[in-house]
């Protein structure tokens, strides 16, 4: 069985850094927001080339209290993709804010940018690009339209640990979550860096929404029992930011490895009518999923679930047809990339610890399909 997801694998690699930074944390006993956070928040900052960094207890919350550091509220509409991951549009909501939803493009599966223009009204406060599978969508025309329209960037990174943009014609490299207002991460399990439960972080270069932020996750608290707004309790607690410290310092490598684990997909399946992901130019693609399409996926998939590969399909459903947002009266049609992706792609295994024979595997079972 090759499995589409193991984290088991990569536990058996760093166990004995794992076990070290738990006992760190008992001999500590500060559980929650003491100095693993602390450190975690400023090495993640460092990791990105961002100001600051704020730990949450999920990348939901994180796009929640990002939206509300911006003043996202009720009667505000924001921008965001028809298709992706439900939580990605949750804080828009939770804030009381209208989503406001753009077909995506079928090249990356991001949001297409040259539709967000039409989407912008007088109640338009901000965009909430999401940077599926990977890979940075399309941010310089993306942040020069904010710019025009005074709109906030937030931009969720929950797939994209070390994704990178080229930007200035080629000379620098800009890391996702660093280009817009806010930057927002999840550490779940699955996740490039994931922890071992839920957790999340913000980062941001302005320190008016850092100072914002730090009040939001901790109760609104401004002195141990004095509180200045009405904050909420969500924080990344230190036996994950222990862990995670741990598991920052192998990022990059791992991101190594799932994108040579990309490579020789690439290189192996010569399936036809079978989509691989398209690399868009200046991009550092970091393979969160590696995701196909085709038209014959419920045929494709029986088949590899015969021949013991494990697959997934991220995701089945676009959001503007999920039962949770029948209250936008969005209507079968209105999205039809989004409705087409949704219909089309899969998963398959995809974690740095995939070897190389199973993905040779993989291509060669795909490779020998009959339709
Ligand atoms: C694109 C995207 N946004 C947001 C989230 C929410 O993150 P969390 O599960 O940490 O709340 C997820 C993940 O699960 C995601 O994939």
């Amino acid at each position: 069985m090759i499995p589409a997801m193991d984290l088991k694998r990569q536990y058996g690699q760093i166990k004995k850094e794992l076990a070290g930074a738990i006992s760190r944390v008992f001999a500590c006993s500060n559980y929650v927001l003491g100095e693993e956070v602390k450190s975690l928040e400023k090495e993640f900052a460092g990791y990105l080339g961002v100001k600051y960094a704020v730990g949450v207890n999920s990348g939901t919350d994180a796009l929640f209290l990002a939206l509300k550091a911006c003043g996202i509220d009720k009667n505000d509409e924001v921008i965001t993709c028809a298709f992706g991951y439900i939580a990605s549009v949750l804080g828009i909501s939770y804030c009381g804010a209208k989503p406001v939803l753009v077909d995506v493009n079928i090249r990356d599966f991001n949001i297409d940018v040259t539709k967000i223009e039409k989407a912008i009204t007088s109640r338009t406060k901000a965009i909430l690009p999401v940077h599926l599978y990977g890979q940075m969508c399309d941010m310089i025309p993306l942040l020069r339209l904010a710019k025009r329209y005074n709109l906030k960037v937030i931009e969720d990174c929950a797939q994209a640990h070390g994704a990178k943009i080229r930007i200035s014609n080629g000379k620098k490299w800009c890391m996702a979550g660093t280009m817009g207002d806010v930057g927002c991460y999840s550490f779940y399990p699955t996740k490039n860096l994931g922890a071992y439960g839920d957790g999340g972080m913000l980062v941001t270069n302005n320190k008016q929404t850092y100072q914002q932020l730090l009040l939001l996750r901790d109760y609104g608290r401004k002195d141990r029992y004095e509180f200045v707004l009405k904050g909420y309790n969500s924080r990344l607690d230190e036996f994950q930011a222990a862990m995670l410290r741990v598991k920052l310092k192998h990022l990059d490598q791992w991101n190594k490895k799932r994108q040579q684990a990309a490579l020789l997909y690439h290189q192996g399946i010569k399936l036809d009518n079978l989509f691989l992901p398209l690399e868009s130019l200046g991009r550092n693609h970091v393979y969160h999923l590696f995701v196909i399409r085709t038209p014959q996926r419920k045929k494709l998939q029986e088949y590899l679930r015969k021949q013991g590969i494990g697959t997934a399909i991220h995701y089945p459903i676009p959001i503007h047809l999920q039962e949770a947002y029948r209250d936008l009266r969005y209507k079968e049609g209105a999205f039809p990339i989004a409705e087409q992706i949704a219909r089309e792609v899969f998963s398959l295994p995809m974690f740095p610890e995939l070897k190389s024979a199973e993905i040779k595997s993989v291509c060669q079972k795909l490779n020998c399909f009959k339709r």
